[in-house]
């Protein structure tokens, strides 16, 4: 198992890969797979814009394209090039592919804006009221009990 402080560290060691040369705004990401994998992203831009993929995003389909599908937690850093960080709240987008793995309890984002400084947040309160399958296949009081369980 990972301390908060490896998972930082191995997303501030992802962020050195971003490919950002239209933003300058560099993104890392470590996620910890149940497996104890660690998988690391960074966002990779493309001229054409759109193309671009987070940090997240990145991290999480290179986990499941390797067979891993559950996680513990992701460490989240980024900020523009040379510049002092911040907290670097994942986007909406992500959330979302978070959601399609991760329970909304139990799951665990962790954004830090330095190695010493963090605030750590369940993916619950970052995407409440979440669209999922369950909400098509059983509706949304479903989808909240089977999460509650
Ligand atoms: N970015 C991420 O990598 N993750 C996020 O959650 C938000 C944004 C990247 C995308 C783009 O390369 C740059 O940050 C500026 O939006």
């Amino acid at each position: 198992m990972k301390t908060e402080r490896e998972l930082i560290l191995a997303a501030y060691e992802a962020q050195r890969y971003s490919y950002s040369p239209y933003s300058n705004f560099q993104v890392g990401a470590a996620l910890l797979g149940k497996n104890g994998e660690v998988y690391l992203g960074c966002n990779i831009e493309n001229a054409a814009y759109s193309p671009t993929n987070c940090a997240e995003r990145t991290a999480f389909f290179k986990a499941v394209s390797q067979g891993c599908r559950q996680f513990e937690a992701i460490a989240i850093v980024g900020n523009k090039k040379g510049e002092q960080g911040d907290y670097c709240p994942p986007c909406g987008v992500c959330r979302q592919v978070m959601a399609e793995f991760c329970h909304p309890d139990e799951f665990k984002v962790i954004l830090a804006r330095s190695p010493e400084e963090y605030r750590v947040y369940r993916l619950r309160e970052l995407l409440p009221f979440g669209f999922g399958n369950e909400t098509m296949v059983n509706g949304y009081d479903a989808w909240q009990r089977h999460h509650q369980s």
